[in-house]
């Protein structure tokens, strides 16, 4: 199959700086490695470069709370990724940092020429600034009461009780979530690159062959609300690069991402004396891909190839989204221990277990892949251990004992090899398109009909003969050959696997093989002792990770813990302009003191849940009918994600009794029952020990 190498650049989306990686992340970057590793067996100059995204105010103020400096907390998070990322077989040929001088030097050039081409401008706007913190507010950095049903701690944008969105400006009592000041709105002049100068290009290239079908609808939405100026910088103090000409403003942290992937990419360069321009410049005839989540798309599909196309580079040849991860058909949960880190899963299990069975889920979609512990189990014990590695195993032994550790020098049914190897160009173009489903179903069908075809031939039995001669020999070493023939299909997805299967054919099958040699049987050729090469999945594995993914109740700070808003994305740390952050201000500026006088105050009182409903129209709230002894209360309280209106009847509860009435959306609220917990599912009502009486004062 002789073809012209293409040139191929290839990004996963860079992980934050202050958060661990976990399966979420892994989703994407098995999904990118899968196709590169193809790539590079079908022998494509292909190169694939990540970072870190190493700037921004969560980053600045997660190593404000830690007490060290951000370049301190950057770097112990990057030596963190890449062995993850590493103990994976991610196979990046660079992973670099955002907070590089390649990626400075780049975002200058192309701020400078987006400058030079009229795109950027000045304008003076109104933001919300922390008077304490001497700190302009991101929206998501403002809390306070919902302006429509009252709930307080919401965030700037969107309320999670009710679900209303709003801008920070309508919050009741807005408050920092860094210090808790009172916001005032202050004038700062930011820059703005002028979107609307792209439009027509825009147009063009979103219509093309460069995102996904199910992406091109939701560009139209897009489109048709109007291309908005794009903010692109923020005030001091901020961790970033200066923008040139200013000591006191920034890029802002989505600027230079995506310029990472280039600078990245020019680090590789300047180490290996490659041709950044040949890949990167306007006209480049090589071929550059984003992988990234749904949640990212604006940036890679507007943003950036704004930025590309005015400073003279080339645009993406496509920007592929994937969905998000669930485990057990639920958001990952970190009390029921299934927000798992890479570093959690790696103790327990191995990479090839999960990059199997992403690869059996995977397609081109933007579909949500779930995680079905059950059926992760399942399937790679049945299909990847039971079928494919069984045949080796069925084979090898008799080919070590009985013929000296070499295979026959011709085979038992050559028609069937041949059937197996046609099957290459079908399964390249399922990997090639991100079918990665199809082509484990595909590579499932020949294991099957492998497996048959040992079943038929019987090695056993011809083998209870004392003399069994070449038949035996060549039947065991079709075995050999098919289980190579699978394996090579498989190199791109399992490569721990393939490595050890490389040990015991001694031959190589992945890169340096290459795609091809699917169509040459191993003939006349030495093996080596055949060593057991994957084990079935161990149930209590599974429960390990799972137990050490579970975050203890006690542990939870509600301050401290990151409430998330769509619940469907598993990373809660690594988010800073989509999703929600988490903010760990140091202790002493998590809360002001109060006195006791102010605690007196507060009237807590044992209640009895009597009665507890579904409110038509709520998705968060619940409705509680709270007996304290004298008076029945009716509260609104936002755990209906935690909890079943059953199972609260009967129950005792903590609840402040004093808090003054609030009309809401669906009546009044007489109070409010503690509760403690990051938010969704994660949320646990405070109870009482037994013996306690409804209206008894907390003391
Ligand atoms: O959403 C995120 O996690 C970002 N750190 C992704 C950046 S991708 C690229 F644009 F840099
Ligand atoms: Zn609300």
């Amino acid at each position: 199959m002789p073809h012209t190498p293409r040139k191929i650049l290839v990004t996963s989306a860079l992980p934050y700086a202050n958060g661990s990686i976990h399966l979420g992340h892994m989703l994407e970057h098995i999904q990118t490695d899968i196709w590169v590793r193809f790539q590079r067996m079908r022998g494509h100059e292909i190169y694939y470069v990540c970072a870190d995204d190493a700037h921004g105010t969560p980053i600045m103020l997660k190593a404000k709370a830690e007490g060290v400096t951000p370049e301190a907390l950057i770097e112990r998070f990057k030596a963190e990724h890449q062995r993850d990322f590493d103990d994976f077989a991610i196979q990046f040929d660079n992973y670099h940092t955002t907070h590089s001088e390649e990626n400075r030097l780049l975002a200058e050039y192309i701020f400078k020429r987006l400058d030079d081409g009229g795109h950027i401008v000045k304008r003076t706007i109104s933001q919300a600034f922390d008077p304490e913190e001497g700190i302009f507010l991101p929206d998501r950095f403002i809390k306070g009461e919902c302006p429509r049903c009252g709930a307080p701690d919401q965030y700037g944008d969107s309320c999670e009780v009710c679900g209303a969105t709003y801008s920070p400006a309508d919050l009741i009592n807005p408050y920092s979530a860094i210090s808790g000041a009172t916001p005032i709105e202050k004038d700062t002049e930011h820059y703005f690159v002028s979107l609307g100068n792209f439009s027509e290009m825009l147009h063009q290239w979103t219509s093309g062959n460069h995102i996904q079908n199910e992406v091109r609808n939701k560009l139209k939405e897009w489109f048709d609300s109007g291309l908005r100026d794009w903010d692109i910088s923020r005030d001091a103090p901020y961790f970033g690069f200066t923008i040139p000409g200013e000591t006191e403003k920034y890029f802002y942290v989505w600027l230079d991402a995506p310029i990472g992937y280039f600078a990245s990419f020019r680090n590789l360069c300047d180490r290996e004396g490659l041709d950044f321009d040949a890949f990167c410049q306007a006209g480049s005839n090589a071929e550059m891909y984003h992988f990234i989540g749904k949640d990212i798309l604006y940036f890679h599909t507007l943003f950036w190839p704004a930025m590309l196309r005015g400073a003279g580079f080339r645009a993406p040849s496509a920007v592929y989204a994937h969905g998000f991860l669930t485990v057990n058909g639920q958001k990952m949960s970190k009390s029921r221990g299934t927000f798992i880190s890479a570093r959690a899963y790696l103790d327990h299990l191995d990479p090839d277990y999960l990059r199997y069975y992403f690869a059996a889920k995977l397609n081109e979609h933007v579909e949500d892949l779930d995680l079905n512990l059950d059926d992760f189990q399942q399937r790679v014990n049945s299909d990847l251990v039971g079928k494919v590695v069984n045949i080796a195993s069925r084979s090898a032994g008799f080919i070590n004992k009985r013929f000296d550790n070499r295979l026959a020098s011709s085979l038992d049914d050559a028609a069937l090899f041949d059937a197996f190897a046609s099957a290459a160009e079908t399964i390249a173009s399922y990997y090639e398109k991100r079918q990665y489903s199809r082509a484990i179903r595909a590579i499932a069908e020949l294991a099957d009909r492998a497996n048959q075809y040992v079943n038929d031939r019987a090695p056993w039995l011809m083998a209870k003969d004392e003399n069994p001669g070449e038949e035996l020999h060549r039947v065991c070493s079709q075995g050999v050959n098919l289980f190579r023939t699978l394996m090579i299909y498989l190199a791109p997805v399992v490569p721990l696997l393939t490595a050890r299967a490389e040990v015991f054919l001694k031959s190589p099958i992945a890169e340096r093989s290459g795609w091809h040699a699917a169509g040459t049987p191993l003939l006349d050729h030495e093996v080596g002792p055949f060593k057991h090469l994957m084990s079935r999945i161990d149930a209590k594995a599974v429960d390990a990770v799972i137990e050490a993914s579970k975050e203890k109740p006690a542990a939870t700070d509600t301050k401290s813990t990151t409430v998330k808003k769509s619940g469907s994305t598993m990373n809660d740390t690594s988010s800073q302009a989509t999703r929600p952050v988490t903010v760990v201000p140091a202790e002493s500026e998590q809360n002001p003191t109060i006195s006791i006088d102010d605690f007196a105050k507060i009237d807590l009182r044992i209640a009895l849940i009597s009665d507890a409903n579904y409110i038509e129209g709520a998705d968060k709230l619940l409705q509680l009918t709270l007996d304290i002894g004298d008076e029945t209360r009716n509260v609104f309280a936002g755990i209906r994600s935690a909890y079943e209106p059953e199972s609260l009847k009967g129950r005792f509860v903590v609840m402040v009794a004093n808090l003054a009435p609030r009309k809401m959306r669906f009546g009044v609220s007489e109070g409010m029952v503690l509760a403690a917990g990051p938010g969704g599912e994660d949320i646990w009502l405070i109870s009482p020990d037994s013996g306690a009486k409804p209206g008894m004062r907390v003391k």
